[in-house]
Order: C-alpha cells, then sequence, then structure tokens
C-alpha cells in the first residue's frame, strides 16, 4: 500500500525517467540471437525486463548486468538452448507474447507460466498465429500456462486482427528463424521498436507502408550483427510526471531523452490538444528512434475526444490521461478503448470505478470512455483497487497529489514491474507518496 497525500508546491526539477520498457525487452531478445557482444545501455531494470532476462538467460545466452548497462553474448540465430527450467513470465505480457513467438521456432520444448493477471490475458492473438505457421502450443483456452513443442515452422502471410505491437514482434521473431519470406501486414499503426531493432541489426527485413495498411517481409535465416543500444527514457513512465506537472499549480519540469517514436506520442499530441502548455526541444535520433527532452508548466486543460486510431498510439496511457481530464474545464471522451479490458487488469472498468469512488464522473459507453469533471458525485472512499496494474497504480497516485484528501492505493508493489523507485523519484520533484 503506499498513500498519496496533496502537493502544494507542484512538481519541480528534472527527475531522470527510466529506460523504455518495450526497448528493454526487445534489446534483450535481439541481441541474445545476434553473432557476437552487444553493449546496452540505460536499460530499464525493472520486474518485467528481468523476466525476458533470466528466461534468456536460462536459454543458455550469457549475459552480464553492471548497475546500469548490460553485456550480451549472442552466439548466433540457432544458438538458444533448451530452458533449464519453466520458464516465469510473471506479470509481463510483452515478455509472453514475444517468447511464444520466439520458442515457437526453436527445436526444443518449452513451458510458460504466468502470475494471476498474465494467466487471466489472451494468447490467444499469438498462438493462433504462431500454430497456422506450424507451431505446437498446448494450452487450457488458450491462456497460460503453455507448453510448446520444438517444430519447424514454415513462413506465412498473415494480416493482424488486433492492434497489438506484442503479437506484431512475437510473429517477427518466429521468422527470423525460417526458411524463406514471411509477410506480416498491419492495418491498424502500433508501436515499431521490433521493426526498427532488426533494421538496425541488419536483419533480412523490408518495410513498405501507405496510408492504409503496413508490410513488413521478413526473409529468415539471416545472422543478425550486433550493435551498442543506446536505450531513450521511457514516454510511457515520463506520462505520469507530465500529468502531474500539467494539474499541480507552479509545476514546472524538464524530462530529458524521452523515447518520442512516432507510435507512441499520442499522448503529447492529445496533452497538447487539451491546451498542456508542453515544449519538445533538442530532437534527435539514436539507434533507428527519435528521442527529445520534454519541458511541462502547470496548464488550464480543456476536455477533448479521441478516437480508435490515436487510442493506438497511446494504448498505455488511458490510466494517467484520464487523471488529466478529471481536471479538465469540460467533459473528454474517449473512444475505441477495447483492447484496455485485456491490459494487466480490466483498465477501462478500474479507471471508471476509482474515478467514481474519489468522486468524479465517468461513465463507460460500448468501447467509449466519458468523463465529466463538471458533474458533482459523491466521494465514496479514499481506498483504490490496482487488480495488480502498476499504471493504475501510478496514474491514481498522481490523482491524490491534487486531491485533499490522502488516496490509499492498494497491490502498489506492482509498480515495480515497470518503474522502480517510482516513489523516491516522484517525492525527489515535490511529491508526497509514503509507505
Ligand atoms: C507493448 C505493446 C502494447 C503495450 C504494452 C507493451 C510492447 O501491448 O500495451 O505495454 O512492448 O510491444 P499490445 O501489443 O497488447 O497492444
Amino acid at each position: 500500500m503506499l498513500i498519496s497525500s496533496k502537493i502544494n508546491e507542484g512538481i519541480k526539477g528534472s527527475p531522470k525517467i527510466p529506460g523504455d520498457k518495450s526497448i528493454s525487452h526487445r534489446s534483450i531478445i535481439i541481441s541474445s540471437i545476434s553473432n557476437g557482444k552487444t553493449e546496452i545501455k540505460n536499460i530499464l531494470m525493472s520486474e518485467d525486463v528481468m523476466r525476458t532476462l533470466d528466461a534468456l538467460k536460462s536459454m543458455g545466452v550469457k549475459i552480464e548486468l553492471n548497475s546500469k548497462d548490460v553485456l550480451v553474448h549472442g552466439n548466433g540465430l540457432l544458438s538458444l538452448k533448451k530452458p533449464e527450467k519453466e520458464i516465469d513470465l510473471g506479470n509481463s505480457g510483452t515478455t509472453a507474447r514475444l517468447l511464444i513467438g520466439l520458442l515457437s521456432a526453436q527445436n526444443f520444448n518449452s513451458y510458460l507460466f504466468g502470475d494471476k493477471s498474465l494467466s487471466r490475458r489472451p494468447m490467444a492473438r499469438i498462438i493462433d498465429p504462431v500454430t497456422t505457421m506450424g507451431a505446437k502450443i498446448k494450452s487450457n483456452k488458450k491462456l497460460l500456462p503453455i507448453t510448446i513443442t520444438g517444430s519447424n515452422l514454415i513462413p506465412i502471410k498473415y494480416e493482424l486482427n488486433v492492434p497489438s505491437a506484442q503479437v506484431k514482434s512475437g510473429i517477427a521473431l518466429a521468422s527470423l528463424f525460417l526458411d524463406g519470406k514471411t509477410e506480416i501486414i498491419e492495418k491498424f499503426r502500433t508501436r515499431n521498436h521490433t521493426e526498427l531493432m532488426l533494421e538496425n541489426f541488419e536483419a533480412d527485413i523490408k518495410i513498405t507502408e501507405n496510408s492504409e495498411k503496413k508490410h513488413i517481409l521478413i526473409n529468415g535465416r539471416k545472422e543478425l550483427i550486433p550493435k551498442t543500444i543506446n536505450i531513450s527514457n521511457d514516454i510511457s513512465s515520463a506520462a505520469f510526471f507530465i500529468v502531474a506537472a500539467l494539474i499541480n499549480e507552479k509545476s514546472d519540469l524538464e524530462l530529458k531523452n524521452i523515447n518520442i517514436n512516432p507510435t507512441r506520442i499520442g499522448i503529447i499530441n492529445t496533452l497538447k490538444k487539451m491546451g498542456a502548455n508542453i515544449l519538445i526541444k533538442n530532437k534527435k535520433n539514436i539507434n533507428g528512434e527519435d528521442v527529445a527532452d520534454i519541458f511541462v508548466k502547470y496548464s488550464i486543460l480543456n476536455g477533448c475526444e479521441t478516437n480508435k486510431d490515436e487510442a493506438i498510439l497511446m494504448i498505455d496511457e488511458f490510466p494517467i490521461l484520464a487523471i488529466a481530464a478529471s481536471f479538465a474545464n469540460s467533459p473528454s471522451i474517449f473512444r475505441g478503448l477495447s483492447e484496455l479490458r485485456i491490459k494487466e487488469s480490466n483498465r477501462l472498468k478500474l479507471i471508471r470505478d476509482n474515478l467514481c469512488i474519489c468522486g468524479i464522473y465517468s461513465e463507460i459507453n460500448g468501447d467509449d470512455l466519458l468523463i465529466d469533471p463538471l458533474k458533482k458525485i459523491s466521494v465514496k472512499s479514499n481506498i483504490i483497487e490496482t487488480n495488480s496494474d502498476h499504471r493504475i497504480a501510478m496514474s491514481f497516485l498522481i490523482l491524490g497529489s491534487k486531491l485533499g484528501t490522502d488516496l490509499n492505493i492498494k497491490e502498489a508493489e506492482f509498480i515495480n514491474t515497470s518503474f522502480p523507485f517510482f516513489k523516491d523519484i516522484f517525492n525527489s520533484v515535490g511529491g508526497k507518496l509514503f509507505e
């Protein structure tokens, strides 16, 4: 349990935001199957990323860790060994979907399981395409735990039926091991860190894109060439500080080296649309990823409306965007949020329920979320259920920074899955979080 109290002097300073979670997972997997040593700088040392790291270690990859950086000794595409033990995925959906793809294409068997929250999340979206490629996977109702029997896959042409970068990446990783060309077609624009890293590691990958669809063509069996990876800081983690600064008077915040990949900056675009004072400076490109410094000041926000395409570009940010919308001077409606029901928790329901508990009017209509800060409703409690969801926990801690009453956030320990030292970092810029 963490308790969040009101802050009066704003959020000020230049906190160090941790490395990007999505890129951290990919950096370990792709370097592990490359041919030589990869130095990974500024990796996120969170519980989720450690699940990926431990899984690759258990497949015989030598991975050296020091305080911030990681050295991965890849032994080539066909070097992975049967895992020494069952693979514990913990709470990490990214580890699950990426490894199901990777392991389906190996010639050994593996067994994967996750925690309570992950065991409820759908794996059919990755099991189905890899099964079409010839993978042999045993599960109960396509949920974890699963057993993968090593087999030879065949390349396919696959159009994604869900907007999921994890599924796209799982298929892409499997395709690296196949003799021939796999084609992945996306009609939704999801995060593209896997494609960028594979290009950087000189995979045989071709990408064509038009306004309708993106085609990713991967010709397998090409050895990957290691490159030093400099991981930029995570915009999804930065978002908690950005919103905290926007809603608390006197705030003035500087966030350095934040990943602003166009497939991730939906949150910045939406907050700007709401009237946020956010400046992006010092843009550069590192390992194919766009990076910049972000400056934020307290702002009077307006409500706004977003659609499904915009939602994909900020899919992890709705819990914290909902907090921003709760302090706007008009209602907001966020459309097309069906994917939020199958995140670490049913985020759509938990956002609505927890806002209403705190006295902020919110309703769900189909897949849309409405937040009306102008309608007054009574506060029901100060206890926030998070159902093991790190982003719900951090978002409601930020809400607590603005309210007059302390909020008690349950299962706050799950914050460590993505943002170790969140409490200390938030308190170092003016936050008031207590155990
Ligand atoms: C991620 C993709 C998204 C996102 C998750 C990380 C990734 O999930 O919600 O936090 O690293 O590929 P989906 O692929 O389910 O949309």
